[in-house]
């Protein structure tokens, strides 16, 4: 064969100078944090290799926003059952606080089985530590209690409703669950980096409204001794004008977000926050589940992670969360999915067949094919013709 030279490494090097390449600018910007931390470097996270600077002017050393010289004077959201307060709240200020979201009981049986389960992995050899403290991932295989909270389940968050009728509101329905994990505050580490959660999606940002919202769940007292989560109020307002090539200016200062265990705080995806710093002996979680648009790429790789016992008795409901119904543009298997909806119990894109038969090691995928494929090679038992015929039938789950 020919060599072209138009197609060679050194001549494709040459053609590619710095300043022909396209979108540069905008794609390697790093906006918002770029400006983020040129107008505020008091934002600038701590030095991870020295103990931590407990000096007044860093955004970690604040308290909670009643006690803020700043912020005491301003209307800060307060713990509301009431929807159109959490709207207003929500819309100004990034974020709302949900009253009681979960009951005594629903907060008492999840702390207990998270704090159970921190203690049972640290033995296992698997604590995953971070710097801020321990961390608790893919809490749906961890309790019914967490798998209940993904479905907004009321037996396992009394609130639930409330929240799938905001998430339903503010990402669209059709949204799914892009990870459920509990963050650990430990004294003796460090405040996570000030951060938005949509922050993939940048420099991209969604000026309208947020592509991803969070629902934290609260199950113990928060505050400004224990590392109650940092947040800037009203940041998300701040965060968008860095979008089209504009840039996020001085910023407000930080406060620590006080808050009564049962509490469940709803956030905007580009609302300013990180874990605060826990100055008790004793850990501090949080549980954050947050919710992405139903075609993004979410952050838990659920379809393989998920127990099968889960799988095999999930909700029609779970299962679209857990992102195994697939749409036309997202989680489509060998095509199949493409064309669905991505609705709650579509029976074309549910994508359970597909993971069932992995687990069984029975999965077969469709390979090379052609005219003079053997009669064995083309009436093998392809999953996929399998997973067209239950979708057709409309079969039970
Ligand atoms: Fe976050």
């Amino acid at each position: 064969m020919a060599k072209i030279e138009q197609f060679t490494e050194e001549y494709i090097k040459k053609e590619s100078k710095d300043k022909e390449l396209l979108f540069k600018d905008f794609l390697n910007s790093k906006e918002p944090y770029t400006s983020i931390f040129k107008n505020n470097p008091w934002l600038l996270p701590p030095d991870f290799r020295k103990p931590l600077d407990l000096n007044k002017g860093r955004y970690w050393n604040t308290t909670v926003g009643r006690k803020h010289p700043y912020w005491k004077t301003k209307k800060l959201p307060t713990p509301t059952k009431e929807i159109k307060q959490i709207r207003k709240d929500f819309k100004k200020w990034g974020y709302a606080l949900i009253e009681e979201g979960m009951s005594k009981k629903q907060c008492k049986r999840f702390i207990r089985r998270l704090l159970d389960q921190a203690k049972g992995e640290e033995l296992a050899g698997l604590k995953s530590m971070t710097p801020s403290g321990q961390y608790v991932h893919t809490l749906i295989n961890k309790g019914d209690v967490f798998r209940g909270c993904i479905e907004q389940d009321i037996s396992s968050v009394q609130a639930g409703l409330l929240i799938e009728t905001f998430l339903n509101e503010t990402l669209g329905e059709g949204w799914i669950c892009h990870s459920f994990l509990a963050n650990g505050s430990e004294k003796g580490y460090y405040p996570q980096v000030l951060h938005i959660d949509q922050s993939p999606l940048s420099p991209w940002i969604t000026e309208e409204a947020p592509a991803l919202v969070n629902t934290l769940y609260i199950p113990q007292d928060v505050n400004e001794v224990n590392g109650g989560t940092l947040i800037i109020p009203g940041s998300h307002k701040n965060i968008i004008k860095a979008g089209s090539n504009g840039e996020v200016g001085k910023l407000p200062p930080a406060i620590n977000l006080e808050a009564k265990a049962g509490t469940i705080m709803l956030f905007d995806g580009r609302l300013l926050h990180g874990t605060g710093v826990n100055k008790t002996n004793k850990i501090r979680f949080v549980a954050a589940m947050s919710n992405v648009k139903s075609w993004m790429r979410t952050q838990e790789n659920w379809v393989i992670s998920v127990d099968p016992k889960i799988i095999k008795n999930a909700s029609p409901k779970l299962l679209h969360r857990m992102g195994m119904q697939a749409a036309t543009y997202g989680a489509t298997i060998e095509g199949f999915g493409m064309g669905a909806a991505g609705k709650v119990d579509e029976s074309h894109g549910n994508i359970k067949p597909f993971r069932e038969a992995f687990d069984k090691g029975e999965y077969i995928r469709v390979g090379e094919l052609s005219p003079k494929s053997s009669q064995r090679q083309l009436k093998k038992k392809y999953t996929l013709k399998a997973a067209i015929k239950s979708a057709k039938e409309g079969s039970p789950r």
